[in-house]
């Protein structure tokens, strides 16, 4: 995280040499669910953009483990089939393979052939890893997670030594409600030291996510406004145009409140919302995330909106509704959209309202954090054509445009006076021209220098489910599911939320 605000730093002012960041330690990069799909489409993909950045070791290997009968061969044939297809989507960037990359790729990948749950599995991982810094990603689905982790500790393998390091990346979903989540704390810090445990978030792999911290306490003139004499509201929004796609089995007992909520959207929340650390020390950043959390007023009904699609049209093209789709329920009650209106409870924020609404088949795809500041007072104007002052907006654009844009009023050129809104836009992609990532390579890589700043700690974790939780313990019911057409902003039972505050969202499409 540090190199990352450092170099950030010297590409603006070009007042500050930032050294190259330092190369990863030598080590085993042992993935559970080697053949799986996130391994083939993003971690595959981000150790091949560290590898061609020169930031491996020479002793760094791949370990893929799985249940399917492989060879060292076959598995190298399909990562090599993974990277090609990773290189020629980057669209207009696409570039082929680098072959010198590959090269040096090919012999650090090895496969272990076993099931997860069999103590022989672990000896063979014993055997290739022998004794050197371990890192065990969980790329499995979350029921494994736990005995996972037991038979790692069963067979030594997380036993750290003065030279080796042994951590563990655990995937979403972490619990599925607060308890679960405990339990899950609980069963793995029985073999794991808290520093041993790397939980990701794949929201905090973003560079524009990273980048309101640096936005926020980088620059002198956002901290004075940053408060409730300044601030009216802010609006999270993480709206997908994608439906559940194959997806249905996990969805329906999961819905958009588990699967983007106390995760990704509490990321967002506490990195606008949080106190300023005292330093970029993982724990200091840590604290301060669960301290903003943890002030999270209880939810109520009346603030919570939950919505699912229907049917619709994207285009031209006519889509099921969500109770159409392949594997779920006719008469399914999982809401497939949430809005929710939350209070922080502390100095900062009293008062302030934080909306926050997440969607799948809405009419973008966006994700932005909205400040909507407090408009100024209305006296001067009081004489002249202009009827009421528009609010200062300043938006931080996660995906897809990364950038921030502030919105304010300016005069109409003319002899009366008039007011315009009028923007003014930071693009990311016109400033720096970093090359295409999946998001994961500066999580990987923080994790082999044994950097914790972008993973959550358990009590992180803890408080994105308790701020949730109420709703969860409300059950599923029908009444409350408001149904939205595909393409759309949403139910209109979210925007009645805001209407009864006399706010409105911006719009997503
Ligand atoms: C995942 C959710 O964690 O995040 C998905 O399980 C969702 O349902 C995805 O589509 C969104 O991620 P991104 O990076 O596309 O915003």
């Amino acid at each position: 995280m540090e190199n990352i605000i450092a170099s950030a730093v010297s590409q603006v002012g070009d007042t500050h040499h930032e050294a190259a960041p330092r190369r990863s330690p030598p080590g085993s990069f042992v993935i559970f669910g080697g053949g799986g799909d996130l391994t083939r489409r993003l971690l595959l993909p981000a150790i091949y953009n560290l590898a061609c950045a020169g930031l491996l070791d020479d002793g760094f290997g791949i370990v893929a483990v799985d249940r399917a009968d492989l060879t060292d061969e076959q598995l190298r044939d399909n990562v090599r089939a993974a990277l090609e297809d990773f290189t020629a989507r980057r669209g207009a960037e696409a570039v082929s393979l680098r072959e010198d990359v590959w090269a040096w790729m090919l012999p650090r990948i090895r496969y272990v052939q076993g099931d997860f749950e069999s103590v022989q599995t672990y000896q063979a991982v014993a055997d290739v890893t022998a004794g050197q810094n371990c890192i065990f990603y969980l790329a499995v689905a979350a029921r494994f997670f736990g005995p996972i982790v037991d038979r790692l500790g069963e067979a030594g393998l997380v036993r750290e030594g003065p030279d080796a390091f042994r951590r563990v990346i655990v995937e979403k979903p972490f619990g599925h409600d607060l308890q679960s989540a405990i339990a899950l704390n609980t069963r793995l810090l029985n073999t794991l030291e808290e520093q041993q445990i790397y939980r990701i978030d794949h929201y905090l792999g973003k560079e524009t996510v990273q980048n309101i911290l640096a936005l926020r306490f980088s620059n002198g003139f956002f901290e004075p406004l940053w408060n409730r004499q300044n601030i009216d509201h802010v609006q999270i929004t993480a709206a997908e145009t994608v439906g559940v796609e194959q997806r249905a089995k996990f969805y329906e007992g999961t819905g958009a409140l588990r699967d983007m909520v106390p995760n990704h959207v509490m990321q967002l929340l506490a990195m606008t919302a949080m106190e300023a650390p005292i330093s970029f020390d993982a724990d200091a950043v840590r604290n301060e995330k669960t301290k903003v959390l943890d002030a999270i007023h209880p939810l109520v009904p009346a603030d919570v909106v939950r919505g699912q699609y229907a049917p619709g049209t994207v285009g031209a093209k006519a889509v099921p509704g969500y109770r159409q789709e392949p594997g779920v329920d006719p008469h399914s009650l999982t809401e497939t959209y949430v809005a929710m209106k939350f209070g922080i409870d502390n100095w900062r924020w009293a008062g302030v309202p934080f909306y926050v609404r997440t969607g799948k088949r809405l009419a973008a795809r966006k994700t932005e954090i909205a400040i909507h500041f407090k408009s100024a007072p209305y006296a001067l104007f009081r004489d002249t054509p202009v009827d009421k002052l528009a609010p200062n907006i300043m938006v931080i654009h996660i995906q897809p445009t990364e950038g921030v844009t502030m919105q304010f009023s300016a005069k109409i050129p003319g002899p009366s006076v008039r007011l315009g809104g009028v923007r003014m836009k930071f693009d990311y992609a016109e400033w720096f021209s970093e090359g295409p990532s999946t998001g994961y390579e500066t999580l990987i890589y923080d994790c082999m220098i044994g950097d914790a700043t972008l993973f959550q700690r358990a009590d992180n974790i803890e408080a994105g489910w308790r701020a949730v939780q109420p709703v969860l313990d409300w059950g599923q019911d029908a009444r409350s599911l408001a149904f939205y057409a595909a393409d759309s902003e949403g139910p209109e039972a979210a925007d009645a939320l805001l209407a009864r505050d006399h706010r409105h969202w911006l719009k997503i499409g």
